[in-house]
């Protein structure tokens, strides 16, 4: 057998309107909001660059303009740091553009996110890569992707993170049917986008981490919109399981959700809770704002 294609680069599709969170996105893309002080998208491109893949792809839309600059430098403020002699704030604005090399396409329409997907199919060519929705952050403490990483080298095909939810919450995700038990690495056997509770073959959800074999890109071209109108990327890997292996990886580690208002806040408090410059000072704050407030 041929040596496996190594995986090298990470895509993160980044053109959604992020309309739950207006007027914030109003002018600057979702993938900007901080959590505590890092812009989500930057938690989700060190996952990658911890997972080896320091070639990022970006699919954006109309406001991709901070992203660019976010991953860029900035001369200016840098030497204006470096006046003041501010090394630690020069650290962080330097690491941020020193991260991975970032690129950038446009996705055109919106036409869901396995069209977004497609529009990476040029800059990822013949080898299996992965994929990482901005929506989840997952606590570096845990590592997923090296694992999932791992797996695709060794069975070939592609693999989804996969995390058991309340069987009420799987009409939010993808669900995936399994072969035999919920063990950490299971061989898929179906996937369905969003399904109501009572159709769910499963409880597992798919959670927004993907390495995909790159024959994913010729199924897409030929999937047509599913739920919500939408080509789901979904639907392309569920036709996958026709020709080659779909693996799963069940996450049981902490994942922090920040796709809408209320799990954004959670996500913070969190993370922070979990700093050591913030975390004693703001767990204290919280004890006796609670009690004050009944
Ligand atoms: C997307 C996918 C869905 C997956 C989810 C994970 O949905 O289509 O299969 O479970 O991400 O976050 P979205 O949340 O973008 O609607």
């Amino acid at each position: 057998m041929p040596a496996p294609r190594p995986v090298t680069k990470a895509v993160i599709p980044a053109a959604g309107l992020g309309t739950r969170f207006l007027p914030a996105t109003k002018a600057s893309p979702k993938e900007m909001l901080p959590v505590v002080d890092k812009p989500a998208i930057q938690y989700v491109v060190e996952e990658a660059v911890r997972a080896g893949l320091d070639d990022v792809l970006m699919v954006t839309g109309r406001n991709k303009r901070p992203l660019e600059d976010h991953f860029d430098r900035n001369v200016e403020l840098e030497h204006a740091l470096q006046e003041k002699g501010d090394l630690a704030k020069l650290a962080l604005v330097h690491e941020a553009s020193q991260l991975a090399t970032v690129h950038y396409v446009r996705q055109g329409d919106p036409k869901g996110l396995g069209h977004a997907v497609l529009a990476a199919a040029q800059h990822v060519g013949d080898e299996p890569f992965a994929v990482l929705l901005g929506d989840d952050l997952i606590d570096e403490r845990d590592p997923l992707l090296e694992h999932m990483i791992a797996v695709q080298q060794r069975e070939g095909g592609s693999v989804v993170a996969l995390m058991e939810v309340p069987i009420e919450a799987i009409s939010l995700y993808g669900c995936a049917a399994i072969d035999g038990p919920p063990g950490d690495v299971v061989r898929i056997t179906g996937l369905v986008e969003k399904p109501p509770a009572d159709e769910a073959p499963s409880n597992l959800a798919i959670i927004g981490r993907y390495v995909l074999s790159p024959s994913v890109f010729a199924v897409l071209r030929q999937t047509p919109p599913g739920r919500g109108g939408e080509i789901q990327l979904t639907d392309a890997i569920q036709a996958l399981i026709a020709t080659e292996p779909v693996h799963g990886v069940v996450f049981r580690g902490r994942r922090y959700d920040t796709g809408d208002r209320l799990d954004y806040l959670k996500a913070v408090i969190q993370l922070a809770a979990d700093r050591d410059d913030l975390g004693p000072l703001l767990v204290d704050w919280l004890r006796g704002w609670l009690t004050t407030r009944g």
